[in-house]
């Protein structure tokens, strides 16, 4: 069984569908999440950890120097000895030196192309761009801006969507499910 820990800076709904996965889903033996770690306090993706019976931890980040938070993050990291690491909305630029320390160990969920489309606010871009479909992509994190290796992408399509809104809640619906395919893939080694 592989040792995950989840980074978030929100509301959660990833790592809730990952934690309902493992708990219950097509995660079931094969991983367990020893921990949930937030950037910022009192979000709703804590409670919702907390009330799955998962243990939570919390550095704050705002008014700390980047490196400074980093190099705290990382011994924490280092403590919790995790064998994967996953993005699910954390909001912060992970350093190259916790990049380096987990390497291909780091996965993350973005909403778009990667290829196309980096950093925030994915789901407004394919709005913006009259996109017919979004790439969901899931990849590992290196020390580029959403450049690491593609682990897999769904198409959604957004063509009927005539509001932001609806846009969000359709592709959430399939990052809820395709996160935890890919995940299966990589910590069965497939
Ligand atoms: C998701 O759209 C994910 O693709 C992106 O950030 C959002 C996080 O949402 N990286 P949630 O916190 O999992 O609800």
């Amino acid at each position: 069984m592989k040792k995950i820990t989840i980074l978030i800076s929100g509301r959660g709904s990833n790592m809730q569908a990952i934690i309902r996965n493992t708990q219950s889903g097509i995660l079931k033996n094969i991983c367990t999440i020893q921990s949930v770690f937030s950037n910022k306090k009192d979000v709703a993706g804590l409670h919702i950890a907390k009330n799955l019976s998962i243990p939570t931890y919390v550095i704050v980040s705002k008014g700390k120097k980047r490196k400074n938070y980093n190099a705290m993050l990382l011994d924490w990291l280092k403590q919790q000895n995790p064998d994967f690491i996953i993005l699910a909305g954390y909001m912060k630029i992970l350093s190259p030196e916790i990049i380096r320390e987990y390497p291909n160990k780091i996965i993350n969920i973005h909403p778009a192309d990667t290829t196309k489309h980096q950093g925030l606010h994915g789901y407004d871009w394919a709005f913006e761009n009259k996109l017919k479909t979004t790439k969901i992509t899931v990849h590992f994190v290196d020390e580029g801006l959403d450049t690491g290796e593609v682990i897999g992408k769904k198409d959604v399509d957004i063509s009927d969507c005539k509001m932001i809104e609806e846009v969000e809640q359709k592709g959430l619906k399939v990052e809820h499910k395709f996160y935890s395919e890919c995940l299966r893939e990589i910590f069965e080694d497939r």
